[in-house]
């Protein structure tokens, strides 16, 4: 079976025994939502923010809305800000983390592999993204009329992101936080 982030439109119906018994609106009110948990979707959160605003700022490259100059220095600015705190999260994650809420909890150990699985196919997207930026960043200084055929290649790469950040951030938390709040984790 295969659980592909490209092939998934939400969290497996089999790794969801424990999510029917703490649906998500009733996860804030429970008496186990610890400090911590509310951070951890904080950091999701903050993901999906710079997502949309490397989106936007390509975009407003693309509608003449923003010079040369400021398209650098913002893709540069939040692409590097994006990449860097991704790589850290999803290292903690794989290494600290998900070890803990296996050792809590083994049943639902092969949708802990299939997060991991996305962390690196994210890798290669991110990847993409670096590529489509640095090019984009260049010919905007270099090459100006090629500059938009890059920025259109930088838009799709930035909307890769959002709609993978999308789908692997509802089905992390959908698997996790009832598990955290089972076990009265991370409190
Ligand atoms: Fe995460
Ligand atoms: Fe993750």
């Amino acid at each position: 079976m295969t659980y592909s982030i490209h092939e998934r439109d939400g969290l497996p119906s089999e790794l969801q025994t424990l999510l029917a018994d703490y649906p998500r609106d009733a996860w804030e009110t429970h008496p186990n939502f610890a400090e911590a948990i509310e951070h951890w979707l904080g950091a999701h959160l903050y993901f999906k923010r710079m997502g949309a605003i490397l989106t936007k700022e390509t975009q407003l490259f693309l509608d003449d809305k923003r010079s040369t100059r400021e398209f650098g220095a913002r893709i540069g600015h939040y692409g590097n800000e994006i990449i860097q705190h991704l790589h850290n999260h999803h290292h903690w994650e794989d290494h600290t983390f998900f070890p803990e809420i296996s050792a809590a909890d083994k049943r639902f150990d092969i949708g802990l592999d299939m997060l991991e699985t996305d962390h690196t196919d994210m890798d290669v997207l991110l990847d993409r993204f670096t590529t489509a930026g640095n090019t984009a960043i260049k010919s905007a200084q270099n090459d100006p009329p090629k500059a938009y055929d890059a920025a259109g290649k930088l838009l799709s790469s930035t909307q890769a992101i959002q709609t993978f950040l999308d789908r692997h951030l509802e089905d992390e938390e959908d698997l996790i936080v009832p598990i955290l709040l089972h076990h009265k984790m991370r409190g």
